[in-house]
């Protein structure tokens, strides 16, 4: 009998021993001729070598090309990140397929590595920590800055108009800088160049630019998280991605106001963001709980912080007063069906999870979270139009994440 790694397996040696996963689950029965199919099956699972029957080397190869171990290293980054969603759903498989296609072309494949020790009791220190402070007092949540509490005075007002936005946003060069290139950017499509603020405010819209303006400051607000907690690139990627998908889907469904998806995908994880810079040692912790239980970031919020970054993103935007109809898209946008409106939930869902699927940078944690499939209900889109959208946002995101850089 020959231990060989699976690397140096040839098609059709028998196997001299059954093969079994980590939890003990029979994948092979000894005697059996193997194929290469259940050679590769058995790299996905993580096998890392088998007993076959023999003493010749000639029944081993030399090692593989190089594609195939990478296509291995993404198939098995997919199926690891999509573990608790069922891959069979119609509106998943266009997901799962446009993920491992995208990650095989940019190389991006995830060595989840070895687990990370926990500190004892670190339940109840989250909880206690967390929760108390969250729950009593909101006033460590950061207060408004003075631009965007402007922004939402002039969006609240009827009478303002498209001056008063232009004025306040002029006095921020790097705040109009981005926003007459988001306005000329591809993704609002408009033919001829718009090269003043107040011709963005009059196409776009009072209100539009107004919120725009304030989702952009808070993006700025959160630009000095401690690197080693986030990469804030990374962040910024995600949630552009998530922007652009949600605003190609509501397109798709018909929705009035596909700009108001583009910035709830946006700001749809600004929690994390708050987390992470008034609460880096919790956040901490539960980004290494995530990796050590192979939960997604999301559930591990609930059950050790007792408040998710949902719940903290409702307490900070109400706190900021940003539009209720803006909020609504980002703080149900794990469980959307808990919305009284959930249409716009379930577009930001479904975004989210494509983009976490593609590693289209990430807000935290890699397991692909909790899918509602009476959320993609809502949408009336056909699968088939979901891998269109997602190869329209692939097009567009660099492009945006270039603008947004440096902000
Ligand atoms: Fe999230
Ligand atoms: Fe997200």
């Amino acid at each position: 009998m020959l231990l060989v790694a699976l690397d140096k397996l040839k098609d059709g040696v028998v196997l001299g021993e059954d093969v079994r996963d980590n939890n003990g689950r029979l994948l092979l029965t000894k005697g059996q001729p193997i194929d290469l199919n259940q050679i590769r099956l058995l790299k996905i699972w993580g096998v890392p070598e088998v007993k076959i029957q023999g003493q010749d080397q000639d029944i081993v190869t030399e090692s593989g090309d190089k594609d195939e171990d990478d296509r291995l290293k993404v198939e098995r980054t997919v199926q690891t990140i999509f573990q608790h969603i069922d891959t069979a759903h119609p509106a998943i498989s266009p997901i799962y397929s446009a993920a491992i296609e995208y990650r095989l072309q940019k190389g991006l494949f995830i060595d989840f590595g070895p687990r990370l020790p926990l500190p004892e009791n670190f339940k109840l220190d989250l909880y206690n920590g967390m929760k108390t402070q969250i729950q009593f007092s909101e006033v460590q949540l950061p207060e408004s800055p003075e631009i965007i509490s402007e922004f939402n005075r002039i969006i609240e007002d009827p009478l303002s108009s498209a001056n008063d936005i232009a004025a306040v946003v002029s006095r921020s060069p790097s705040l109009a800088a981005l926003l007459l290139k988001i306005a000329n950017s591809a993704a609002y499509g408009y033919p001829s160049k718009i090269d003043t603020l107040s011709r963005a405010v009059t196409l776009l819209g009072t209100r539009e630019v107004g919120v725009l303006a304030m989702v952009i400051s808070s993006v700025q607000f959160f630009g000095d998280i401690p690197q080693n907690l986030i990469d804030l690139a990374s962040f910024l990627r995600h949630s552009i991605s998530c922007g652009l998908l949600s605003r190609i889907l509501g397109a798709q469904a018909n929705l009035p106001h596909t700009e108001r998806l583009f910035l709830a995908g946006l700001l749809h994880d600004i929690g994390r963001l708050v987390w992470y810079r008034y609460f880096p040692e919790q956040a901490k912790l539960v980004l290494n709980m995530a990796k050590n239980t192979g939960l997604s970031v999301y559930e591990i919020e609930k059950e050790c912080m007792g408040i998710s970054h949902t719940q903290i993103a409702g307490h900070l935007l109400n706190k900021w007063r940003f539009p209720d109809t803006l909020v609504n898209g980002i703080i149900h946008h794990h469980r959307p069906m808990r919305s009284p409106e959930p249409v716009e939930p379930s577009i930001v869902h479904v975004a989210d999870i494509a983009v976490n699927a593609l590693g289209l940078g990430h807000s935290g944690g890699h397991i692909i979270p909790h899918f509602d499939p009476r959320g993609w209900h809502q949408l009336g889109i056909a699968p088939g139009a979901l891998k269109t959208a997602i190869d329209q946002t692939v097009q567009q995101v660099d492009i945006m994440t270039d603008l947004f850089t440096g902000i």
